[in-house]
């Protein structure tokens, strides 16, 4: 890991109603007021009918988790059908947005191009940009990830303004690890993060923030942050029960009081 604050994002996906998203980060405030998660920043990507009640419970009670939108139109407002705009989530104390999720890519043909346009709209709102990028199988089996995913950030970083640098984090997730029980190695994730810094840096960003994504649960999560140079996590299926997100949490949190 380095020696940078932690950071661990749950994605519920398209799970959790209001109700239960409501209690879920109940359960999750309660254990973190019992035992602060003092250095890793924590944040919840809910769907977007329970951010509003999300935003409500984290403001009363004060409980100190950001909070996420899943994705976004690229444009202010208009004739989009079923579309949600950057403002809309300002006013709810969304303050990160993920952009270009794989299962965005692939289900919904989210182009690289819209990827781009959203992640402008996401850092011009003045909300963090969560860019995932991440092979397939059979791109890494021919040898092809680090070239596949420098052309990811290329086409979607290209040209950025640099005073949006600071608002963005980059989650690799590879497609075959999503859902898969099969998380990558800590061997390819110190590489594949390594990597997309070097790419970054050569791309005038200065310190940027690389999380893992991909079958992250409470067995691997503390070898991942402690072996490898990875920065925290973008957590699916674990994230959805208070007790497995927040042991993933303290793995992050015990590896960074030791390091630091
Ligand atoms: P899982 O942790 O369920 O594999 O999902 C990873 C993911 O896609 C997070 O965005």
């Amino acid at each position: 890991m380095t020696t940078r604050r932690p950071l661990v994002i749950g994605n519920w996906k398209m799970n959790l109603d209001f109700v239960e998203a409501l209690h879920l980060v109940q359960q999750l405030g309660v254990l973190m007021k019992n035992r602060p998660v003092e250095h890793t920043d924590v944040v919840v990507a809910a769907p977007f009918v329970d951010l509003r009640s999300v935003s409500s419970i984290i403001d009363s009670e004060r409980f100190a988790i950001g909070l996420c939108a899943q994705h976004v139109n690229a444009q202010e407002n208009g004739p989009h059908t079923g579309e949600i705009s950057t403002s809309m989530l300002t006013r709810l104390n969304v303050e990160w947005v993920l952009v270009g999720h794989s299962e965005r890519r692939v289900h919904y043909f989210m182009s690289d191009e819209i990827v781009a346009d959203t992640l402008r709209s996401v850092v011009r709102a003045g909300q963090h940009a969560v860019l995932c990028v991440g092979e397939e199988l059979s791109v890494r089996e021919n040898g092809e990830h680090e070239a596949f995913v420098a052309a990811q950030l290329e086409s979607a970083l290209h040209g950025l303004d640099e005073k949006f640098h600071a608002l963005l984090t980059v989650a690799y997730e590879p497609l075959w690890a999503i859902g898969t029980g099969v998380n990558a190695t800590v061997e390819q994730v110190h590489e594949m993060t390594a990597h997309l810094r070097k790419v970054l840096r050569s791309m005038s960003f200065s310190a940027p923030q690389v999380l893992y994504g991909g079958s992250v649960n409470t067995e691997n999560a503390a070898t991942l942050v402690r072996e490898s140079d990875v920065d925290g996590f973008l957590v699916g299926g674990a994230s959805l029960k208070a007790e497995s997100f927040y042991a993933i949490l303290q793995a992050c949190d015990d590896c960074y009081a030791i390091k630091r």
